[in-house]
């Protein structure tokens, strides 16, 4: 079931979204060479609980940390842990956060230091994915047009879609219906209307589509080491133009 939030819920799913947004802006001055992805762990925890939020990947089926920090052929749900970023790296950082029962979800790609002409390739199109799927969510609109225009766009500029991990309805849980894959055709999928909230969130990767998921039973790497990106918004449907809850990142 498609859930349609009242005005009370938007609001909240609002404050939930900035408290996402500035959890990034808060870690990005952080994403340096030498930092422990394990310290950007805790300081995101600290931070989203100083917001009176709850950080909601942690304990999610059994997620053990605050944020899913993928670095290279890591697709998403890296684990935090004591590895120490490197200039080079391509660190996709995943925040959920819940706030008076209502949660926001994004991730967004940074490198360390100065891109590969490779690696900035890879990121400014997955990023553009993302804002060319956000544009048909809109009502009237179906599911399949989102998802079909990241993937002409993602096939258009030779990158590989990773389908087996789609978007998802966000609200009082963190996936909700519809699933929004990254693939699909126009004009099908559930309709589109005002009041509805989704994350969409294309994860691309620099080489062939084929993903394993790791010992950890939950990091999710690429087959042939391509590096991915992940750029994700909450997005609310409204009358008119989409209202991307979890801020802008444009400069990511
Ligand atoms: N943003 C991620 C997603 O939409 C959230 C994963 S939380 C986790 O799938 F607990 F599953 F890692
Ligand atoms: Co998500």
């Amino acid at each position: 079931m498609i859930t349609i939030k009242s005005s009370r819920e938007i609001e909240l799913m609002k404050k939930a979204g900035s408290i996402v947004y500035q959890t990034h802006q808060y870690l990005k001055p952080y994403i340096k060479s030498g930092i422990k992805t394990i310290t950007l762990d805790s300081m995101a925890e600290k931070f989203i609980r100083s917001k009176g939020a709850i950080p909601s990947c942690k304990g999610y089926e059994g997620f053990p940390y605050t944020l899913c920090i993928s670095v290279n052929d890591e697709v998403v749900h890296g684990f935090p842990s004591n590895y120490k970023l490197k200039d080079g790296d391509v660190v996709s950082i995943d925040v959920c956060a819940r706030y008076k029962g209502y949660h926001g979800d994004s991730a967004w790609t940074y490198v360390v230091g100065e891109p590969s002409p490779n690696d900035e390739y890879l990121m400014k199109h997955t990023k553009e994915a993302l804002y060319q799927g956000i544009k048909f969510a809109k009502p009237g609109n179906r599911v399949g047009d989102i998802s079909n225009a990241i993937e002409i766009y993602a096939k258009k500029h030779n990158l590989g879609i990773v389908r087996e991990l789609v978007g998802h309805g966000v609200g009082t849980n963190l996936h909700e219906d519809p699933n929004v894959p990254n693939y699909g055709e126009k004009n099908k999928g559930p309709l589109l209307k005002p009041g509805m909230v989704i994350a969409i969130e294309p994860m691309l990767t620099f080489g062939n589509e084929s993903i394993y998921l790791d010992d950890n039973d939950w990091t999710i790497k690429t087959e042939d080491k391509s590096r991915a990106a992940h750029y994700e918004h909450t997005v609310l449907i409204t009358n008119d133009e989409p209202e991307i809850l979890t801020g802008e990142c444009k400069n990511g």
